[in-house]
């Protein structure tokens, strides 16, 4: 019996196999589809996808698609296929992201397709660059009184030192005060939950949540967190509709569709999306900064010439000034073209040309930003660190380098760029200003596994400061 079900599985997985390829147009992209049916390419994509990814570039051309787990996953990797990923009517964002979104913050099908374009308007809004300025002083406000905490030196891991100063201003600055804990205690258990719930997305996104039991029970205690404190949170009333947070916006468009119920899942949302990225990014740019001892300096003669020399307290920094200090946006932009996310997705709809290829309606769509950003044709000397590269970008009327695609494109477009770059620039003026750093540990490798957000340091780095006299 045993074996008449092996033949069977056999014969069946071939036959799968065959028509699969029998399927295939002509026209279509090279397609590397492994030999397992269903499977396909599964494994040795999942091994090392970023690497994979790559090879696959040299070895088939700008355009090809990866038969893995049962989806054709079409990848564009230069300026013909990313125009079209950003711009064709035939592809679609929202059918690209709603599984993920489902199984990761459990926001049902329907709530979702009905609420995206609303909910993405109102944070587009809000977090729209002429508005942030008006945040400035409280964000430098709360970021003084974090870099209160370090003392006058020490020595840290970087990470946790950025994360202790930005988590606490961004929860503040999406959901209002009240949120974020204040005991020692607590704040570890909410640093916690996150970094698990943050580092096992990626295979949550992949398998079936009772599999998964660390992450699931720190998506369980955010959701019982943020449903104590939503109504809290929504108590209080600022005296105009401008000043309502990001969570009271939310809170209020679901309400007004009669989804109030799955606020506490958008909050998640929410918090993973404004957190995720925010802190790897600001590690990797001090550490970027402090191991170019050449832009570390040119960064302080800018302070300097901004902010005087070291002693004031509490120093204020406005939108005038920052104007000043080019080099520091500069140096925020190239850190992230370095470690960029490992994909972003559309859906193809309908049948579209790339090239001479037709692309299939139901193929995923996939760019991988942190390759694009490698590519000599795009970013001469691509390994290298070089801020002055976006001396070109016109950021005055903020636009990026051509193929600079880290916060993807298109009709949705991150949201929250303008104020990553914002707080991080805030951030590094003041650390900079306020204390003299270096790196105690070498400089870290990259970790080229993730694919959705930001690549992370393989090794911690410490970092040892004093205050500037
Ligand atoms: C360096 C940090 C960040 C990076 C690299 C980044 C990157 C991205 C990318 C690539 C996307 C998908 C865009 C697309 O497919 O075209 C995205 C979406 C999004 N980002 Fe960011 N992001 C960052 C920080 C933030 C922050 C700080 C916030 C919030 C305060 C935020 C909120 C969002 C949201 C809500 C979406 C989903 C938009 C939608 O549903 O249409 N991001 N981000």
């Amino acid at each position: 019996m045993e074996i008449f079900l092996t033949a069977l599985f056999i014969i069946l997985g071939f036959t799968a196999f065959y028509l699969f390829h029998q399927r295939r147009d002509p026209q279509n992209p090279p397609c590397i589809s492994g030999w397992i049916p269903w499977i396909g390419a599964g494994f040795k994509f999942g091994e090392a996808p970023l690497e994979f990814i790559e090879q696959a570039r040299i070895k088939y051309g700008p355009v090809f698609t990866v038969f893995a787990l049962g989806n054709r996953i079409t990848f564009v990797t230069e300026e013909e296929g990313i125009d079209v990923f950003f711009k064709s009517k035939d592809i679609n964002f929202e059918h690209s992201v709603q599984e993920l979104i489902e199984k990761i913050v459990s926001v049902p099908k329907d709530i979702f397709f009905s609420f995206h374009g609303i909910l993405y308007g109102l944070m587009k809004n809000k977090m729209r660059i002429s508005h942030l300025y008006q945040f400035t002083e409280k964000m430098v406000e709360e970021l003084h009184e974090q870099l209160e905490t370090l003392g006058t030196d020490g020595k840290n891991d970087l990470f946790n030192l950025v994360r202790n100063s930005l988590y606490p201003v961004t929860v503040n600055f999406v959901f209002g005060k009240g949120l974020y804990p204040i005991t020692h205690k607590k704040i570890v258990e909410f640093h916690e939950h996150f970094q698990n719930f943050d580092e096992g997305l990626q295979f949550a996104s992949q398998m079936p949540e009772c599999f998964i039991r660390n992450w699931s029970k720190s998506k369980k205690w955010f959701l019982t967190l943020f449903e104590k404190s939503i109504p809290d949170l929504e108590k209080y009333k600022p005296s105009d509709d401008d000043s309502l947070t990001i969570m009271q916006l939310i809170t209020n468009a679901l309400r007004q569709g009669t989804s109030e119920h799955k606020a506490p899942n958008y909050a998640l949302l929410m918090l993973w999306a404004s957190l995720s990225n925010l802190a790897t990014v600001a590690c990797w740019t001090i550490m970027f900064i402090l191991h170019n001892p050449s832009v570390y300096k040119n960064v302080m003669e800018g302070i300097v010439s901004v902010f005087g020399e070291a002693g004031k307290n509490n120093i204020k920094i406005s939108e005038k000034d920052l104007k000043k200090l080019p080099l520091i946006k500069w140096c925020v932009l190239e850190t992230i073209r370095l470690v960029s996310p490992g994909i972003i997705t559309r859906k193809v709809m309908e049948p579209m040309k790339i090239l001479s290829y037709t692309i299939p309606a139901g193929d995923i769509l996939m760019l991988s930003p942190f390759w694009i950003h490698r590519n000599p044709k795009y970013f001469p000397e691509p390994e290298l660190f070089k801020p002055e590269r976006w001396e070109k970008a016109d950021l005055e009327k903020n636009a990026s380098l051509d193929c600079f695609v880290a916060f993807g494109g298109g009709k949705y477009p991150c949201p929250g760029r303008w104020f990553v770059l914002l707080e991080i620039e805030i951030f590094v003026a003041l650390l900079f200003y306020k204390y003299q750093l270096h790196l105690v540990d070498p400089f870290p490798k990259q970790s080229l596994k993730q694919l959705m957000g930001v690549q992370r340091p393989v090794t911690s780095c410490r970092v040892e400061y004093k205050c500037r006299k």
